[in-house]
């Protein structure tokens, strides 16, 4: 709701770290509520869709950036480690909804299962003493993460657009095709 104050000021000037990380946790808790209130399976479906996406790149960049990063600078294993076994726990169900339509009688109970996990999740990586406090705290540079971040998720999010509609291009290797080129006999 309320316009960043810095908005235009700065010429897009990037997050730190934790500031886009931040962001995306509110972004898909607004589309868990949007869900709540979604009648018609069209939106939810769409909602559904959105939401596995971004938690799909989110959860992406922070293991691939974020976590090593945290890891390294606060040797936290058990924050750490927890982090990590809740992205599994969350990605086994975004892959069941994926899987899954609005029609299915179970689809609404696995959304909501979905937004409790994450709900407890970003709490436990914002809450005082937890991930982001632990890496503010610590010598992280978390304006270059924030870069890093805000890049790989750029390549991460086009990629998934690609996916809709360009099919898989050169996947068959070359090699294979002279034995399944012999003439059958016919
Ligand atoms: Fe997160
Ligand atoms: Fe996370």
């Amino acid at each position: 709701m309320a316009r960043a104050k810095s908005a235009g000021s700065s010429g897009g000037r990037t997050q730190d770290a934790i500031a886009l990380l931040k962001a995306d946790h509110r972004q898909v808790e607004e589309w868990f509520e949007q869900f709540e209130k979604a009648r018609n399976d069209d939106r939810k479906q769409e909602l559904a869709t959105q939401i596995c996406n971004a938690l799909k790149v989110h959860t992406t960049i922070e293991e691939e950036i974020f976590y090593p990063a945290f890891l390294e600078a606060t040797d936290d294993t058990d924050i750490h480690h927890e982090a990590e076994v809740e992205h599994n726990g969350a990605k086994k169900l975004i892959a069941e909804i994926e899987g899954s339509s609005p029609e299915d009688e179970y689809f609404d109970a696995k959304v909501k299962v979905l937004s409790e996990m994450i709900k407890h999740h970003v709490k436990e990586e914002e809450k005082s003493g937890g991930m982001f406090s632990e890496a503010r705290d610590s010598d992280m540079d978390l304006d270059a993460l924030g870069e890093q971040l805000a890049a790989r998720k750029a390549e991460l999010e086009g990629q998934s657009e690609d996916d809709d509609d360009v099919p898989p291009p050169r996947g068959q290797k070359e090699r294979s095709q002279p034995g399944r080129s012999m003439k059958s006999g016919r």
